[in-house]
Order: C-alpha cells, then sequence, then structure tokens
C-alpha cells in the first residue's frame, strides 16, 4: 500500500528520450508497459527495474568516470545551470540510488544563493534564486551505464507558483533535450514532481538527502 501510495506520485519523466532513443527502447528494464495516459502528463518518473546496488566507492567511481560526459550533454540545452551545476558545492558525499527519481543514482548541487540547503531539516525558507541542480545516471544490474536527467528545482519570486511555494521545477534529459518546467515549455510533464515535493511542504517542499549520504554541516 505504501509503495503504492509512493507510485503514485511519480511516473515516465525519461519518456521523450525513452520514445526517441533506440538504444533505451531495447533495454527491458524499462518499465514502459505501466506508463499509461497521455506520455505528455507524466505521473511519475519511468523507472529502471532492476538497478545495480552499487556501495559508494563503485557509485562514485563510475560517476567520476561520466561526469563530464553528463555535464555535456545537459549543458547542450543552453540552459545556465545546466552549464554552471557542476561548479557548485556537492551536499551528498556520494551518488545514492533514488527510488523517488526512477531508481537513478543522483547528486545534489546547490549554489550559493541555496547554500542553507546545507544545513539540511533546519535549512528554513531557501532566498530567491536558491537553485539546487540533481544529475543522475543508471546503472542496471547487467552492468551497464547510461546517463539520466538534470532535475532541478529553483527558487521564483513570490507569487510565481503558491501551490509549490515559488520553486519552478525543471527537468533536462540527457542529450541536453529539454523536457519541461513549472509555467514555461512542458509545463504539464513536470507537474507530478511538485505534487510529491508538496508531501514537505512544512520544510520549503525540500527533503533533503539520506542521512549517511549528507555532508558534514
Ligand atoms: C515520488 C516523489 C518525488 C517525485 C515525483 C519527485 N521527487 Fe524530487 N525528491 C524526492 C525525494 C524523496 C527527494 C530527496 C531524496 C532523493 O534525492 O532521492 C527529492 C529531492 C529532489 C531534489 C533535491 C532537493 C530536495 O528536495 O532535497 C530536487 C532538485 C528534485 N527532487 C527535483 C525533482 C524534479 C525536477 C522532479 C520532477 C521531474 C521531482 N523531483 C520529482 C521525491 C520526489
Amino acid at each position: 500500500m505504501l509503495r503504492l501510495s509512493i507510485v503514485a506520485g511519480f511516473i515516465a519523466s525519461l519518456l521523450a528520450s525513452v520514445l526517441s532513443s533506440p538504444a533505451l527502447r531495447a533495454g527491458d528494464s524499462l518499465q514502459i508497459a505501466q506508463i499509461s495516459g497521455d506520455p505528455d502528463k507524466p505521473r511519475r518518473h519511468f523507472r529502471v527495474r532492476r538497478p545495480a546496488r552499487l556501495d559508494s566507492t563503485e557509485a562514485e567511481e563510475i560517476y567520476q568516470d561520466l561526469v563530464d560526459q553528463l555535464a555535456a550533454g545537459y549543458a547542450t540545452s543552453g540552459r545556465p545551470t545546466a552549464q554552471d551545476y557542476r561548479a557548485w558545492r556537492r551536499y551528498n558525499t556520494a551518488p545514492y540510488l533514488s527510488a523517488t527519481h526512477g531508481n537513478l543514482y543522483i547528486n545534489n548541487y546547490v549554489n550559493e544563493a541555496g547554500r542553507a540547503y546545507g544545513r539540511f531539516e533546519d535549512a528554513g525558507t531557501l532566498p530567491v534564486g536558491a537553485i539546487i541542480a540533481k544529475d543522475s545516471f543508471i546503472v542496471e544490474r547487467s552492468g551497464e551505464v547510461r546517463p539520466g536527467p538534470l532535475f532541478v528545482m529553483e527558487k521564483m519570486p513570490k507569487g510565481f507558483n503558491y501551490v509549490s511555494s515559488d520553486w519552478r521545477y525543471i527537468q533536462i534529459n540527457p542529450d541536453g533535450k529539454f523536457f519541461g518546467e513549472t509555467h514555461g515549455e512542458g509545463d504539464e510533464r513536470v507537474a507530478f514532481c511538485i505534487g510529491c515535493h508538496l508531501a514537505v511542504e512544512q520544510q520549503d517542499h525540500l527533503f533533503f538527502i539520506p542521512g549517511p549520504y549528507r555532508v558534514a554541516p
């Protein structure tokens, strides 16, 4: 039941790249069949069905080999965050498997304006201009490694979007293809992000990093 209610919150964020990439189409670990409804209004992330379970050292090694390629892919979107985020502080010690973002290995980078993020549950409300960028990659149990999307939350001026406490959610696919952003291109494709993050409305819609992966404050 718990799983069901969690699952209900997310769908198919990589759908566009899944559909446009023959390599991904061939991968049988994507639960394409379970994506229902309009692909332009995903209800949850696409999921990797059989992710490899890596320890932190292994995950970090794979990430270090991949990160230049990842960042170069996002950067072709031309979006400033996609070009800048690698210079920001990373608040996790090693990539970790994020079930809520489709079983991808992810990292959390935050710009200077959002540095209070490093106080985690004591961060309060992040100021306008704070940007959190989460890059991601896929590691299959078979050992296959592929880039994943860049997930972004950007704090916009008051009045931007009441329901998300003025956070703008953005997703950029690994090939740099822009997937969607709140109140912009592909708005409906990222509406599901807001729904899940609303569960932690009382801490400015931020879930933070799982305990073992947090950098020291
Ligand atoms: C089913 C719930 C769920 C959905 C849907 C979801 N997230 Fe998250 N998000 C989380 C959780 C839980 C965390 C913290 C743990 C983690 O990183 O996995 C998080 C963390 C984040 C963070 C780091 C800031 C923080 O909260 O600590 C960003 C950025 C982010 N998500 C962006 C997105 C975007 C963009 C989307 C939509 C494309 C999205 N999320 C959809 C649950 C979700």
